[in-house]
């Protein structure tokens, strides 16, 4: 599909009003998106556990009004206006303007919530942006329902990719890829697809804990660290290295090779972060007890034999991946040796989930 398929169709019978919900999830990257040129083109391709428990509801109501000059929203965040969201809300809807011609006609009142908790330092744009996105494309269906459900998922990744790249990776579930790549069919800069390869079990029940080491405002956005990938004396071999690691990890997935998702993981991981270091200006998200956590990942590992391993995302907060099948033993080590690393004792246990679904209200 091409931009021009998202463009909106030719509406009549416009609903005075109505009220549509959608859970979306949040996503964890195996191999990372890091750079990007205008607009929300990913600078090399990625791909993502899509997770289950970490998830935003958001519910969209919608009501006719008079004029058209202008859009018209309310925001509320778990129960209370929330006007500092406003602006980046603002800007996604002038940039999906074109694509959804409705926008202005209606007042909406945009109610949303997380399961995570409140600045747990996870990023809820991912799965905020893709919520709302569907509850859009949920609108725009009322208006043409005949559009079929592969061009209805596709134009909100689309769309949700305009708020904030990741957010096109929270639509569809499993292990979704998002930007053009030679050797996988159906791959596009513009909208996330479902994994177009085989996957073995083992990957569709994987476990992600989330230790929540650093809550805090980050010291520097995604949006900035993107931007200083241009002129990045590393960048260009970095790219390159996405791409390749995309098709290092069709084996590793097909045949369920623990030991080389393992070591393709935790490369991009730190690569990613290595990026950072090396940006100018430079900077830094781990912390400290980002370090302890990895180091005792690595010394469990070597004990143990267990096919634990970590990621990372921007920020300090460590995601650690592992079979279900190890979920127990694994879990008494987040418990015992991990969790006085993390915040307040804080961590998230998740899992490799199925992708957002609709709310009946
Ligand atoms: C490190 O999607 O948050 O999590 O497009 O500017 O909103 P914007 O950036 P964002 O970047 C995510 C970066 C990452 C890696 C990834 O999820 O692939």
């Amino acid at each position: 599909m091409t931009e021009n398929d998202f463009l909106p169709g030719d509406y009549q019978n416009l609903p005075e009003k109505g009220k549509v919900t959608w859970k979306a999830p949040s996503n964890i990257a195996l191999v990372k998106y890091w750079g990007k040129r205008p607009v929300q083109i990913p600078a090399n391709p990625s791909i993502s556990f899509t997770l289950d428990a970490c998830a935003t509801t958001t519910s969209v109501s919608f009501e006719k009004k008079n004029t058209k000059e202008s859009f018209s929203f309310d925001l509320f965040f778990e129960g209370k206006p929330k006007e500092d969201f406003k602006p980046k809300i603002q800007t996604f809807l002038e940039r999906i303007e074109i694509y959804l011609s409705f926008l202005k006609e209606y007042h909406f009142t945009i109610e949303t919530s997380n399961s995570f908790p409140h600045s747990s330092g996870i990023a809820s744009s991912a799965s905020g942006m893709a919520a709302l996105s569907l509850c859009l494309m949920d609108i725009e269906k009322q208006l043409n329902p005949k559009m079929d459900a592969s061009l209805f998922f596709a134009k909100a990744s689309y769309l949700a990719r305009l708020g904030s790249g990741s957010a096109c990776r929270s639509i569809k579930g499993n292990l979704v890829q998002w930007g053009k790549h030679l050797n996988i069919p159906g791959s596009s800069d513009l909208y996330g697809i479902e994994y177009p390869f085989e996957v073995n079990p083992v990957f569709e029940t994987y476990c992600d804990t989330i230790l929540l080491v650093h809550k805090g405002q980050k010291q520097v956005s995604s949006t900035v660290g993107h931007q200083l990938m241009h002129n990045h004396p590393y960048a260009e071999n970095r790219f390159k290295q996405a791409s390749s690691n995309l098709d290092n990890l069709k084996p590793i997935l097909a045949n369920g090779d623990l030991e080389g998702f393992i070591k393709l993981v935790e490369s991009e991981a730190l690569t990613l972060h290595a990026m950072m270091m090396t940006s100018m200006p430079y900077f830094m998200l781990m912390k400290p007890d980002t370090m302890e956590i990895i180091n005792k990942i690595w010394q469990y590992r070597e004990e143990t034999n267990t096919p634990v391993c970590f990621t990372l995302d921007a920020g300090a907060n460590v995601h650690l991946l592992y079979p279900a099948s190890d979920k127990e033993k694994v879990r008494d080590f987040i418990k015992d040796t991990l969790a006085e690393h993390c915040e307040n004792g804080q961590y998230i246990h998740d899992q490799v989930g199925e992708g957002a679904i609709k709310i009946n209200n």
